[in-house]
């Protein structure tokens, strides 16, 4: 008889299974076939497709058989897999889907991979990364077929926000772990989740919903105060609408930018060009101001106000909605303010979600709205559940962090995040054997850098700003350099986060152009401090304070 494994691989699709008796359990080791899955799904679960990928080769590429607009590109460099795709319905209106990947050399873990901005897709290229570590990796398309900037979906659907709110995730992490049972004959032993951005979100949202969906969170970025973080995006475009006075242009933009690394980039001892500790920088904007000339390196009065709203924090009837971009996100504030309408992830939410009212028009905004968003949370988006002790009593960890030049989702959200955990769970002291955050200085919003900072780590999404390049990542691959890795060491061996080296290159997201630079990340509210005499460029000059 065939040895299970061989078996898979003699099997090109699913047609053939009809002709060959069920298995048993027993036989059921590793064969990619549809009867190795079907007895277990429940009445509303249909496999879709079932494809092994049998002879990778490093320009192998998966390619979903359906057209997929989020994650268009096709996923490279996989080792050999079963690559499943199920379809699960939630209500009479809605229905969600999920990509599986289960490695033939499986390293016994499940691993699950998140979205970004309303993306409603199978992130494949996510779940190529991280079969290449060998875990078995499921994405949902979190119930909708879109692409991150396009809301239609969920017009009048109140069943379809929920499933991109939680029910998605948390439907396909179940099955997905059943499924995985029935192709190994054996639970995965741990279960992680990685993602950044709205991938963050879902992964604080998974074990809010249910503590026992993971033992490990990598959370980048997490757009988790869904309701406020959409209506600041409308609101504060609104600042900055094109033809007001007080209007930044990228050129001011630019100039604003260059000043806050002349004050604030040596507040942490190293002129390096990175603003390493904006909350530190006691910024003098008279400083910017034109005096007399109205050209060059200036800013008029009406502007320096525009910049002072866009830093500050959001404030409706005197309660706190949201807090602003951090000094040294300059670089990044066209991708919010630089346009002729509010981002639609802000604009296209209030409408869609809150309002009901394809028609609505951004310059009707009031801050009603902003209110009205955050009680009713449509969809149940918002991950403010802070405290989750069952998580922590079962042994769970979460690694969060997020980039201090984040033009997108403001840095300072993920600290109001961290203080709101600590203020219900003990103190942030009580947090550091569970929740660690780390603060990236100079990266933009989950990946890349503009001032040349040391901005990768193997975060969600990082791997595929790099391209197919994710191959040449060996060097990288440890618990020093790869939070992945570095969360792995801490839940099943104890080895609390102490640090993570990021790394960046002489092109920030081209590994063949040369490491440029290494530096600790470090677990707030430690910060990297530069041993006196060291080498800024070598990460064993740093140590956490
Ligand atoms: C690798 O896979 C690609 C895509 O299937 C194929 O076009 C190519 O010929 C393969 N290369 C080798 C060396 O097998
Ligand atoms: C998603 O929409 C595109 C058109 O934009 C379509 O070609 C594709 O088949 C759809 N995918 C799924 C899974 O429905
Ligand atoms: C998923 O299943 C639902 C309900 O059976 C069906 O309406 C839908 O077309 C299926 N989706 C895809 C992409 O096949
Ligand atoms: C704010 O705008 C909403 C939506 O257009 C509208 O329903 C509401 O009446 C407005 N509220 C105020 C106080 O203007
Ligand atoms: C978080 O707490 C720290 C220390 O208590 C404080 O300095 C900081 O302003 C807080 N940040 C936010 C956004 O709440």
């Amino acid at each position: 008889m065939l040895l299970p494994t061989l078996l898979a691989q003699t099997l090109p699709s699913l047609t053939l299974a009809s002709e060959i008796p069920p298995l048993t359990p027993r036989q059921r080791g590793l064969v990619c076939r549809s009867d190795t899955f079907s007895d277990l799904l429940p009445p509303t679960a249909t496999i879709e497709s079932i494809v092994p990928i049998l002879n990778p080769n490093t320009t192998h590429a998966f390619e979903s058989p359906l057209q997929n607009p989020a994650y268009p590109l096709p996923a490279p460099n996989l080792p050999p897999l079963c690559a499943l795709t199920l379809n699960v319905t939630t209500s009479p209106s809605s229905f969600f889907r999920f990509g599986l990947f289960l490695p033939t050399t499986w390293n016994t873990r499940f691993l699950a991979v998140g979205n970004g901005g309303f993306a409603g897709g199978i992130n494949w290229g996510d779940m190529a990364a991280g079969a290449r570590y060998g875990f078995a990796v499921m994405s949902t398309d979190t119930g909708h077929n879109s692409t991150s900037g396009d809301l239609d979906w969920a017009l009048g659907s109140p069943e379809k926000q929920r499933d991109f709110g939680w029910r998605a995730m948390d439907g396909a992490v179940k099955l997905a772990k059943e499924l995985i049972f029935a192709y190994y004959s054996d639970p995965p032993r741990r279960s992680y989740y990685s993602g950044c951005s709205t991938g963050g979100r879902q992964g604080l949202k998974a074990v809010q919903v249910d503590e026992k969906a993971f033992d490990g969170l990598l959370v980048g970025a997490p757009a988790w105060w869904s309701t406020n973080l959409a209506t600041w995006t409308t609101k504060v475009f609104t600042y900055n609408a094109p033809g007001g006075e007080g209007y930044l242009d990228s050129r001011a933009m630019g100039v604003l930018g260059r000043e806050v690394v002349r004050q604030c980039d040596g507040v942490d001892g190293v002129a390096d060009g990175i603003v390493s500790a904006g909350e530190r920088c006691v910024f003098d904007f008279e400083r910017v101001v034109c005096k007399g000339e109205e050209e060059g390196e200036c800013l008029t009065t009406k502007q320096v106000e525009t910049a002072k709203k866009v830093y500050g924090d959001y404030v409706v009837d005197g309660e706190f909605m949201f807090p602003g971009l951090s000094l040294g996100s300059e670089g990044l504030w066209s991708v919010l303010l630089g346009g002729t309408a509010p981002d639609p992830r802000g604009q296209e939410y209030v409408k869609m979600f809150v309002l009901g009212d394809a028609g609505w028009d951004w310059r009707t905004w009031n801050d009603s709205i902003a209110t009205m968003a955050a009680e009713m949370d449509p969809g149940e988006l918002t991950a403010d559940r802070f405290d989750v002790a069952g998580y922590r009593e079962r042994g769970g960890k979460i690694l969060m962090y997020h980039g201090d030049a984040d033009g997108m989702i403001p840095v300072k959200s993920s600290d109001y995040y961290y203080n709101q955990t600590a203020a219900s769970m003990g103190g942030v002291e009580a947090l550091q054997s569970w929740f660690r955050y780390f603060r990236v200085p100079g990266m933009g919003h989950c990946a890349g850098t503009r001032v040349n900072a040391p901005w990768y780590f193997a975060g969600g999404n990082q791997d595929g700003s790099l391209g197919a390049a994710a191959h040449s990542m060996a060097g990288l691959r440890d618990a020093q350099h790869d939070a992945l890795l570095a969360l792995v060491e801490w839940v099943e061996k104890g080895v609390p986060v102490e640090s993570i080296i990021a790394t960046t290159w002489n092109t920030p997201s081209s590994p063949a152009s040369g490491v440029l630079r290494q530096r600790p990340l470090c677990p707030w509210p430690k910060t990297q401090v530069l041993t006196e005499g060291r080498d800024e460029k070598d990460p064993k000059g740093w140590t956490c304070v």
